[in-house]
């Protein structure tokens, strides 16, 4: 899978992103990074991005024009390599264009399980007070945040984006499992887990999980999930209810703790 960073600064990209699984994931051929410098696509002779907002108003505006050059270029590029031309749309279909922006639609983990399925992706990051709305108009096709918070450009978001869809690429992570049973697969928050000693500085590994009886084991940690995500995030466990996403004997623990009636439905 391939992603392209559109970006005014091209090495926070690749090297926030060379470290660990995806720095192994990249040279291994499972994901390719490819980010480009929007500056690179200015007219301008001073090599300006950014110009005062029409009506006034406090900080820049990223312009129209480099962004969108920006844009067609990697389209350009993605339909070279994939021997077709982005604009005969007889080819492959265009790639996605995801801008960075507290205005979008919140990131999730099903909407990184959708973007993943793209052979490839194409970002943009704005900075100062945004893109000029014409370019957002003429080339995104997804508008994304990260969260109910600001930044001060898309670079970090992008980073956290492309870290949660890159995971789901085979091949990224050694053991496909880890990435199957996991917090937010069926709504529910991951179990606790632990590691050696079996006991430190007076704490003990819970007793089920020394037991080696794998039925207990996975019965535990179905509840440890249930227990947490009702603590700290109820609205998920109403979700995964609401989806059937708990069998049987997990409704019945469920009912207990939350006392929502006694009785089998
Ligand atoms: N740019 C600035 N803040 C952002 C956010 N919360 N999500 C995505 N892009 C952003």
């Amino acid at each position: 899978m391939n992603f392209h960073v559109m970006t005014l600064f091209p090495e926070m990209i690749t090297q926030g992103l060379s470290a660990s699984i995806l720095g192994r994931a990249q040279e291994k051929g499972f994901i390719a990074l490819n980010a480009v410098n929007i500056r690179d696509y200015t007219l301008d002779k001073h090599k300006r991005v950014d110009d005062y907002p029409y009506g006034g108003g406090a900080g820049m505006v990223m312009a129209a024009e480099p962004v969108v050059r920006c844009c067609r270029a990697v389209m350009e590029q993605i339909a070279k390599e994939n021997g077709g031309c982005p604009d005969t749309k007889e080819q492959k279909k265009c790639p996605r264009v995801i801008y960075l922006t507290p205005q979008g639609c919140t990131f999730t983990q099903a909407m990184a399980k959708e973007l993943a399925q793209e052979e490839d992706l194409i970002f943009l990051c704005g900075h100062y007070e945004g893109v000029d709305e014409r370019a957002i108009e003429m080339i995104v096709t997804d508008q994304v945040s990260i969260g109910d918070y600001v930044l001060t450009g898309g670079e970090l978001p992008v980073m956290v984006m492309i870290d949660v869809i890159a995971r789901l690429v085979p091949g990224v992570l050694n053991n496909k499992e880890s990435a199957e049973s996991e917090t937010f697969q069926d709504y529910l928050l991951e179990y606790p887990q632990y590691t050696r000693p079996e006991v430190y500085e007076g704490l003990s590994v819970p007793e089920v999980l020394l037991s080696g009886h794998h039925a207990k084991i996975g019965e535990w940690r179905r509840q440890q999930s249930i227990l947490r995500t009702k603590k700290v995030r109820p609205e998920l466990l109403a979700q995964a209810v609401k989806e059937e996403c708990l069998s049987k004997k997990e409704m019945k623990f469920y009912r207990e703790i939350t006392g929502d009636g006694t009785k089998e439905k």
